[in-house]
């Protein structure tokens, strides 16, 4: 068969997998690859075991891949057949030099635009999938242009919003889907054929335009936002543990103000995932080369709350557990920086198990789709930790139990028996706020929520 349209997704990943397999689900004209410089996860793509864990995804794929979804190494050979390049590979927080821990590390994306220049024949659409500093689209177009060998590219910013968890729902019904382009003749066609791909789905009136500038900007500014209200949430929960009042009220109440709004208002352990501060240090440290120094600091303070927010968990916990964690066994129900992914990128839990080894604390780790990324984070103190699939296992014999991830299966558990096989007295410091607590402390626990008086028996 004949496919309309030749599309080609560079980075393989989080974004670029499920990303491609909905287009390729919803538009069975066009021909769908997705390449990537690291075989293994290739060949995991073209397995039955998938690289990543995302509702809904195993069947999409398992649909339409040797259908009009394809996985590739062969980069340039993908580059050379496509009409619409698609570049979603990772762009992590820079570990050296100039701007190290705040800036974007552009190596790869850099690295994909020059192999884009080199492979191509023909006119292309560039399409920046991944997150980007404001501006990088103009370093793209210099990189693409940097040959005489006349070949025109236009370039495109379309962020990507899905959220680990629920990719595949908001894939298929986004809130909307943003398209950023030059304001030019070329521009304005090129995306035009971007939006006739999503309109294959998504209803028109959620596709929206904007310059490429503001499409950049719009992708930090929607996770800084996302995670502001976290970090603002969180501030107060330390508040609410001072004073006896109750986050979870309070949240309801701020929340029904129709001007705020009720999601995002769960007090918590903290944000993780590969996103939120990596895009908030971007654009601190955007502001800063801009020398808006307030700005910067401003939203800094997220990160800032976010830190002290994991910090002050273990600092409940020793406080509670009589100020020495040393040979207490304490079992962290969830890895996940979110539940319904294994994802464990700036996980919470990551920061928690290294502080509770370094109070000496023993450590089990039980995930229903983590471990395996677990594992690896800790490889350097893996022979301090027991990781244990099976909740009630894990917990046997623990002084402690912390909820590190919302998965929905630890609130359904029968604590009655883990409390059975724990040791005496037995405490539950629940960093999501998903468990029952009146009946927690029935039970015998001593119970510590986030923002919310304890429930102690002594
Ligand atoms: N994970 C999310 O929830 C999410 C959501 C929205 C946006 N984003 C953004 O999307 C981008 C990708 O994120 P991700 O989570 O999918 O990252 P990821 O690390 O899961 O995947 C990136 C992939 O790109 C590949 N890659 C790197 N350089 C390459 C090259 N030169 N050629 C071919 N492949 C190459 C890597 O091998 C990797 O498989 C980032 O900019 C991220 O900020 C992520």
């Amino acid at each position: 068969m004949a496919f309309e349209k030749n599309i080609l997704c560079i980075g393989a990943g989080y974004v670029g997998g499920p990303t491609m397999a909905v287009i390729a689900n919803k538009c069975p004209q066009y021909k769908v690859t997705v390449a990537d410089i690291n075989p293994r996860r290739i060949a995991a793509w073209n397995s039955d075991n998938l690289p990543i864990y995302e509702p809904g995804l195993d069947e999409i794929v398992k649909a339409v891949r040797g259908r009009n979804l394809f996985f590739s190494t062969e980069i340039e050979g993908g580059i050379r057949e496509a009409d619409i390049i698609f570049v979603s590979v990772n762009t992590p927080t820079k570990t050296f030099g100039a701007g190290a821990g705040m800036a974007a590390d552009l190596q790869y994306w850099e690295k994909t635009a020059r192999q884009i220049r080199e492979a191509s024949q023909s006119h292309k659409i560039i399409v920046e999938k991944s997150t980007l500093p404001v501006k990088t689209a103009l370093a793209m177009e210099r990189i693409l242009t940097s040959t005489a060998n006349g070949i025109h590219f236009d370039i495109l910013s379309n962020p990507e919003f899905l959220a680990e968890g629920t990719g595949i729902k908001d894939l298929e019904a986004p809130d909307r889907v943003l398209i950023g382009s030059r304001e030019t003749p070329d521009g304005l066609k090129a995306r035009n054929e971007l939006i006739e791909i999503y309109a294959n789905w998504v209803p028109r009136e959620r596709i929206i335009t904007s310059n490429i500038w503001s499409s950049e900007l719009s992708k930090l500014v929607s996770n800084a936002f996302l995670a502001q209200r976290i970090s603002s949430i969180n501030s107060i929960s330390s508040l609410c543990e001072k004073t006896e009042a109750n986050i979870t009220e309070v949240a309801r109440a701020v929340g029904m103000d129709s001007r705020v709004g009720s999601k995002f208002l769960n007090a918590s352990i903290g944000f993780g995932g590969s996103c939120f501060k990596k895009d908030i240090l971007n654009l601190v440290y955007m502001c800063r080369h801009y020398a808006l120094d307030e700005v910067a600091d401003y939203w800094e303070g997220v990160v800032k709350v976010n830190d002290y927010q994991k910090e002050r968990f273990i600092l409940n916990m020793l406080g509670a557990m009589f100020n020495t964690l040393a040979g207490k066994k304490i079992c962290l129900f969830g890895f996940a920086f979110k539940a319904n992914t294994g994802d464990t990128r700036e996980s919470p839990a990551i920061y928690v198990s290294r502080r509770l080894v370094e109070e000496k604390a023993e450590l089990v780790i039980t995930d229903p789709r983590a471990l395996i990324n677990a594992e690896t984070d800790l490889a350097d103190i893996k022979e301090k930790i027991d990781f244990i699939k099976d909740p009630y296992e894990a917990a046997a014999g623990c002084d402690a139990i912390a909820v590190m991830t919302e998965w929905e299966v630890y609130a359904a558990l029968d604590f009655e028996k883990i409390y059975g096989n724990m040791q005496k007295p037995a405490f539950i410091f629940d960093g999501r706020n998903i468990l029952d607590h009146s009946n927690l402390f029935k039970i015998g626990f001593n119970v510590f929520p986030v923002g919310k008086p304890p429930l102690t028996h002594f």
